[in-house]
């Protein structure tokens, strides 16, 4: 068994931030996204995974990951020249894919499920593919399956207006190889893309075993701002655990559950967990609230967050209101006068948004 995930794509949703950067490696409690599936498939024994990059976003991807080591993995690296579908990535992959059978992983998603569960439920049933749903209150917005009572797949469609079912399909398939022929039979959708939707409809419609499953935990799209602030919640609520490698002065408190870095300086600050902060940060005068993620070297002095991801060096001074609900980029910063500010003067990238509350 191997396994593909899919690192491509423009991130759209996620602007400004990924106009730098790709939306697999936007971190969720100080971790990349991608690297929350990688795990996951090592715990389930599957070691040999491709990941299917893009032209714009492949480098800093293969650069941030590496070669597989750090996570007990054989990593490869697929290049999809053009953002052309799903299906499209398996048929590039199919060269390392060979004559395996594979999971494929959407790499933006962030699902708490054992997946070994599945993979043996695929292998005792001999199924030709095997989806994951979850029931969602916006099935619209997904693919969409269509399930009897013993969990056969009748009927997937994506993004229907109409959604025949709340079941929507998770960013996670289990193949064998059947699905290259069915590929190879469908035609590019109304976006201009070869759907993965209508790869398993065609191996429903030759009546292959195609069954589905629903997951029995979350699952998290992380595509824009509001779903990342909410993974990077429930990721913090439920695996932080407490460490401090940090320096914190006596003028400090902390509470909760809290993850301090190495050659972080925390100064006259109070913090309460959940929270994870990285390596060589500076905190000064600050008040760090719940669900707070800081990224590696970034600096707050004289600040208040709360329920905000703070990315690689970014820096926050001498803003007396609190910040809440904020996604603040790489090397970004907000500073104020050390007075109160009678004036706000901006210089903020394409898409950004900034609202004064
Ligand atoms: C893709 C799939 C869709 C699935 C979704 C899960 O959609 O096409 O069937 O429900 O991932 O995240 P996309 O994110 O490309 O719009």
């Amino acid at each position: 068994m191997k396994a593909i995930i899919l690192s491509g794509g423009k991130g759209t949703r996620l602007r400004p931030l990924t106009h730098t950067g790709a939306k697999q490696l936007v971190p969720v409690a100080n971790k990349p996204i991608l690297w929350y599936g990688i795990e996951d498939l090592v715990s389930a024994g599957i070691i040999d995974i491709g990941i299917i990059i893009s032209p714009e976003t492949g480098a800093e991807v293969q650069a941030k990951t590496g070669n597989g080591e750090r996570f007990g993995a054989n990593i490869s690296y697929i290049l999809q020249e053009q953002p052309a579908g799903l299906a499209h990535a398996v048929k590039v992959a199919q060269p390392f894919l060979g004559d395996s059978s594979f999971i494929m992983y959407l790499g933006d998603n962030l699902v708490q499920t054992d997946l070994k569960i599945f993979l043996d439920e695929f292998k005792l049933k001999q199924l030709d593919a095997l989806t994951l749903l979850c029931p969602v209150a916006n099935p619209s917005a997904f693919g969409v399956a269509r399930v009897d009572e013993n969990g056969r797949v009748l009927q997937l469609i994506e993004k229907p207006k109409v959604p025949p079912s709340n079941l929507a399909l998770v960013g996670i398939y289990l193949f064998n190889t059947s699905v290259h022929e069915a590929i190879a039979n469908i035609q590019p959708s109304a976006r201009g893309e070869l759907e993965i939707t209508d790869a398993i409809q065609y191996l429903i419609d030759q009546s292959r075993k195609v069954e589905a499953q629903k997951i029995q935990g979350w699952w998290l799209d992380t595509g824009k701002k509001d779903d990342l602030l909410e993974a990077n919640r429930v990721i913090l609520d439920t695996c932080l655990v407490s460490a401090n490698y940090g320096d914190i002065d006596a003028h400090s408190q902390i509470s909760g559950r809290v993850q301090i870095g190495e050659n972080t300086k925390v100064i006259n600050s109070t913090i309460r967990g959940p929270v994870i902060i990285g390596e060589n940060c500076h905190i000064e005068n600050c008040f760090i609230g719940p669900y707070s993620s800081i990224a590696d070297d970034a600096t707050l002095i004289h600040a208040d967050l709360e329920h905000s991801v703070l990315l690689q060096g970014a820096k926050i001074t001498g803003i007396q209101q609190r910040i809440v609900d904020s996604l603040i980029g790489q090397r970004a910063q907000i500073k104020a006068a050390p007075q109160r500010p009678k004036a706000l003067r901006f210089m903020i990238g394409d898409d950004s948004q900034v609202e004064v509350i």
